[in-house]
């Protein structure tokens, strides 16, 4: 911890800087990074997010020097990945007495990570408030950007809002505020953004809708620089990068279906696909031309197939469109399998099979993964029997990562 960097007259920087090749989501910052953290002095002292876990014990024992750490009311978890929360597990045993606050979904995250089963925890939903005596935390839950538990913090006296994550840069800098950067950080910002905020670019407009009546003076995020200047500049560039329009990108959609299910799901898919101003064509294999539906393919960026199955296979004349794909060279485009079924839905891992034959970019829920960390979005497509509520916003879903990914 550098010494009593403040944000305003009570408010604490008490975070690390991390200057090392740091290694991070198969990504090596070169630049290094911060864990930022921030102590808010008021009459019920608050802790916002932590440090990294190797900086945990330097953490605590640098912030034993600025306060009683029994003294701490609060500590906000705005996000459990350990980058942030790594200090948890020392701070808590020094802060007995503090409560934690957090999201709903990142009390059993922080239990099973730190040992905590019996802290107490406050769990705050989307615009509740907080009375820290002084100042008063505002919660608003961002799902998914970039992990489910997410939410960002608001100081609504001063003005400033915590989101962690979002709007960070991945930069060592000891120069903590934009306007002693010796350099523009657009750059470092943007990159930032692609790398950890991209693939889950379809939920930045919850974001918005979450900041877009704040008054926001100071963004003080949990990497690299306090932004200070131009902020609706930062939130511009968020904004601006998630808009997703597909204008001049195709779609095939080609499915075989046995009571209307799987063909209600082709359609949902083109729906979606077409909101994003893609053109999307829907062939029933067992309908339509298989020239015409291949000559489409070829021209599409993306690819789908759906069939049910009933004894175990898949129905109709779908597989004949597949085995011609092998033939083809259909490198670059983004391929799926969706399909409705009752019992196990192999129709839906045969066609999966097909796919992964082919040289295209087959979707599956192993490489979402591992490239996003993202675990909310399944491939194949699998809805057992008819779509309702729940299965409709799962291919929603689906989809909506289908349109981050189409290049
Ligand atoms: Fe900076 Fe998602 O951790």
């Amino acid at each position: 911890m550098m010494d009593n960097i403040k944000l305003t007259k009570d408010i604490y920087y008490i975070g690390k800087v991390d200057d090392r090749d740091v290694p991070f989501h198969r990504l090596i910052l070169t630049k290094g990074t911060t864990y930022n953290s921030y102590f808010l002095d008021t009459e019920k002292p608050t802790v916002i997010d932590t440090v990294d876990m190797i900086y945990g014990r330097e953490f605590v024992e640098n912030l034993s020097k600025l306060t009683n750490l029994e003294k701490i009311k609060y500590i906000v978890v705005n996000h459990t990945e350990p980058d942030h929360s790594g200090a948890m597990a020392g701070l808590c045993i020094k802060a007995k007495n503090a409560t934690i606050v957090c999201s709903e979904i990142a009390v059993n995250e922080l239990k099973e990570l730190y040992k905590l089963h019996n802290r107490e925890f406050l769990v705050v939903k989307d615009g509740d408030t907080l009375d820290i005596g002084g100042k008063t935390l505002l919660f608003k839950m961002t799902p998914y950007l970039h992990t489910a538990e997410t939410m960002i913090t608001y100081c609504v006296e001063d003005k400033i809002l915590f989101p962690c994550d979002i709007f960070s840069t991945h930069v060592a800098t000891f120069d903590l505020f934009d306007n002693l950067a010796k350099e523009d950080i657009t750059d470092d910002f943007i990159g930032y953004y692609n790398a950890i905020i991209a693939p889950h670019r379809n939920y930045v407009k919850i974001l918005m809708e979450a900041i877009k009546d704040l008054d926001i003076k100071m963004i003080a995020p949990s990497h690299g620089y306090i932004l200070t200047q131009d902020i609706d500049k930062y939130i511009n560039i968020y904004k601006d990068m998630s808009v997703i329009d597909l204008n001049g990108k195709k779609a095939s959609i080609v499915y075989s279906t046995m009571r209307n299910s799987t063909k209600s799901i082709a359609n949902l898919i083109k729906t979606e696909l077409e909101n994003a101003n893609m053109e999307v064509s829907l062939f029933n294999a067992n309908k339509d031309d298989i020239n015409e539906i291949l000559k489409a393919i070829e021209s599409s960026d993306v690819v789908l197939f759906g069939s049910s199955t009933r004894y175990g296979d898949m129905i109709g004349s779908i597989e004949n469109v597949l085995k011609e794909l092998k033939e083809k060279d259909l490198e670059g485009k983004i391929a799926g399998a969706f399909g409705s079924y009752g019992w196990s839905g192999e129709s839906i891992e045969i066609i999966q099979e097909y796919l992964n034959d082919t040289n295209m970019n087959v979707l599956n829920t192993s490489n979402i993964i591992k490239n996003t960390g993202m675990t909310e979005v399944e491939f194949p497509i699998r809805v057992k029997f008819s779509l309702n509520e729940d299965s409709s916003k799962e291919v929603i879903k689906a989809v909506e990562y289908i349109k981050t990914v189409i290049k």
